[in-house]
């Protein structure tokens, strides 16, 4: 009865913030009076296909750990590019460290400075009903950034930045194993990719080339970073997003509601 109702409460959350992704805006304001709705993974792993040689490489068995060694050993000291003096807070990532969906974001703004956490500012909002509307909750996922250290007035990343940064992106990604990354906008798409040109990019389904021992074939979807789509609110970019997530959830075998 429980479990039903929360599914039941799943379902509308994730059709309200679709419709929010489409312009549907008066179905935006019942999103906040929505208790947060806990979702118990399925046991074992979904029957997703594609990718899995990439399940050959050494598993990390125990992932949650390896990253928090990544995290405590080698990133909190960190002094390789001097964002360290400047910052609050090391901005490491958050979620499931079993996720199937890894998505990655530039870097840490100053709500991402200030709490540790990736994405918990305007951005951030827009990205969790991105989230939801794919039919997953926040803690279901991991979020990322290329940078772990905000750049001083949120500048661009530097180029020398994310050269001695992005190494541990992908030691994130080598532990996860996600089937799937979600690249938001240019600068996470070019350190993954090494190309540039969200609009072009877009839509399309791309390989993570080996930048690390066993990453290399993961499945990218580049799609619009969700500052960008604040900044250019309009129904053509909200749906172009949505056609992205779409396309993410049917590599994941997630089924769109209704
Ligand atoms: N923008 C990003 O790219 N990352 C964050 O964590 C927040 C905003």
């Amino acid at each position: 009865m429980g479990s039903d109702f929360q599914q039941l409460v799943q379902v509308a959350r994730q059709v309200i913030d679709t419709d929010v992704l489409l312009g549907v805006e008066h179905f935006a304001r019942g999103l906040d009076a929505l208790p947060p709705v806990k979702v118990r993974k399925p046991a074992g792993k979904p029957p997703v296909g594609g990718a899995n040689k990439r399940r050959e490489y050494g598993p990390v068995t125990d992932k949650a750990k390896a990253l928090d060694e990544l995290r405590n050993k080698e990133l909190r000291e960190c002094a390789c590019c001097g964002l360290n003096q400047t910052r609050k807070n090391l901005v490491f990532g958050e979620g499931d460290a079993n996720a199937q969906l890894m998505i990655i974001g530039e870097a840490p703004g100053e709500d991402e400075d200030l709490t540790g956490r990736p994405f918990v500012g305007r951005a951030g909002k827009l990205l969790d009903q991105m989230i939801s509307a794919m039919g997953l909750s926040r803690s279901q996922v991991y979020i990322a950034n290329v940078l772990k250290c905000r750049p001083p007035d949120n500048r661009p990343p530097r180029p020398e930045e994310v050269a001695v940064c992005a190494p541990f992106l992908f030691r994130q990604i080598q532990i996860i194993q996600p089937k799937v990354i979600l690249a938001l906008g240019n600068p996470a798409v070019h350190t993954l990719l090494g190309k540039s040109g969200i609009t072009r990019l877009r839509g399309q389904w791309h390989e993570l080339p080996e930048h690390a021992e066993g990453i290399g074939g993961i499945p990218v979807m580049p799609t619009y970073h969700p500052s960008y789509v604040l900044r250019n609110y309009t129904t053509k970019t909200r749906g172009e997003v949505w056609q992205d997530l779409q396309a993410v959830m049917a590599r994941l075998g997630i089924k769109k509601p209704g």
